[in-house]
């Protein structure tokens, strides 16, 4: 991800790449080398140290993100970049972005779906009305906490950044999971409400192929899909149709391209101006209070009324604890 944050900053006239760390002496070389950067560190305190850096992207696995952040925090820099999904606890989450609020510093996260064709489109189609007014929002994906904090915030994204009022859910963890070295479940369903009366769905694992999409847009009049199952990326049918109506998205896919340029342009461009950017950690922060609380409902047996009281990951703490019972091979 690393490399395709630095090209972004890159293709910016008002950007200068300065210096870059990796604890790995290799991976900090290739990169530098590939960049051609100056400056090369096998720490983030030393570069932090060093450097008087206006941005920072943290490209580093989930559970580095949290301190890493911190650590920026400290320095002294103006905008921070971090990857998604937030941190792996939700104490984590929530001090991230109340300490990057109290120094005046610009925290944003990757959810750069927001600027990719189909998501965007599908928003402006809900937006002119297309399929009456929106009843509920369904995603398919691997899991909820790496992959489904992408959905849940396109959740967000189509409905107004709205915060949600509840969460039930249910995991299933029988064999050990790994993504970017932070536990996932096998497989999951997640259910809540906006403030709206709007309700979210989420079904992972092998449950995903019941809802298929990758994200439905559901209406009085009509739905979208976005990620469809017949390949098409973005198609809506209308009220008293039975056929899809494919809607061209200029060739943009889930992935892109160009979205993480167009996330990187923004938030440097809110750093000039202080307007709040679209991936500000503020609406990050409202897609992991749902991740965490789907978690969090699992572990209750209950439904859970936000806002979230726990400090932990509950899945983390639950396979600590041995409630979770792992098949044998
Ligand atoms: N936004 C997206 O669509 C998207 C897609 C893929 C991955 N990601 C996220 O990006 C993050 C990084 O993923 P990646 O695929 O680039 O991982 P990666 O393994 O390719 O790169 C991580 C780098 O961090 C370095 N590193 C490890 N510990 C370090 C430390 N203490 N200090 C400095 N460097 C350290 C490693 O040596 C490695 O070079 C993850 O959080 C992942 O979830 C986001």
């Amino acid at each position: 991800m690393a490399y395709q944050h630095a090209k972004a900053y890159q293709d910016l006239e008002n950007c200068e790449l300065i210096a870059c760390a990796d604890i790995k002496p290799e991976n900090a070389q290739a990169f530098a080398d590939h960049c051609q950067l100056p400056n090369t560190y096998l720490s983030h305190m030393e570069m932090l140290k060093k450097e008087d850096l206006d941005i920072v992207s943290v490209c580093v696995w989930p559970k580095l993100h949290a301190q890493m952040v911190f650590d920026c925090v400290a320095s002294g820099v103006r905008a921070i970049h971090c990857e998604k999904p937030m941190a792996d606890n939700w104490e984590d989450a929530r001090l991230m972005v109340e300490k990057c609020q109290v120094a005046g510093i610009q925290l944003t996260f990757n959810h750069q779906r927001r600027f990719g064709l189909p998501f965007v489109k599908a928003k402006e189609l809900l937006k002119n009305e297309e399929i009456g007014s929106l009843q509920r929002l369904e995603a398919a994906c691997g899991d909820i906490f790496d992959y489904g904090t992408h959905y849940i915030d396109m959740f967000s994204f189509y409905n107004d950044d709205l915060p949600a009022k509840w969460v039930i859910g249910q995991i299933d963890y029988r064999k050990e999971n790994l993504v970017f070295g932070a536990v996932v479940e096998n497989q999951a369903i997640g259910y809540w409400e906006y403030e709206n009366g709007v309700f979210g769905l989420i079904a992972t694992g092998v449950g995903a192929k019941g809802v298929g999409a990758h994200n439905r847009l559901i209406g009085t009049d009509g739905m979208i899909e976005v990620g469809a199952t017949d390949g098409s990326h973005l198609r809506i049918m209308r009220k008293n149709s039975s056929a899809w109506e494919v809607i061209d998205t200029n060739g943009e896919n889930l992935h892109g391209p160009n979205y993480i340029s167009r996330a990187i342009a923004n938030l440097v461009e809110s750093l000039e101006s202080g307007v709040m950017p679209e991936l500000s950690g503020k609406r990050a922060l409202q897609a992991t209070e749902i991740i965490f609380a789907c978690y969090e409902s699992s572990r209750r047996h209950a439904r859970i009324d936000l806002p979230l009281t726990i400090d932990d990951h509950p899945l983390v703490s639950m396979i600590e604890n041995g409630n979770l019972i792992l098949e044998s091979d």
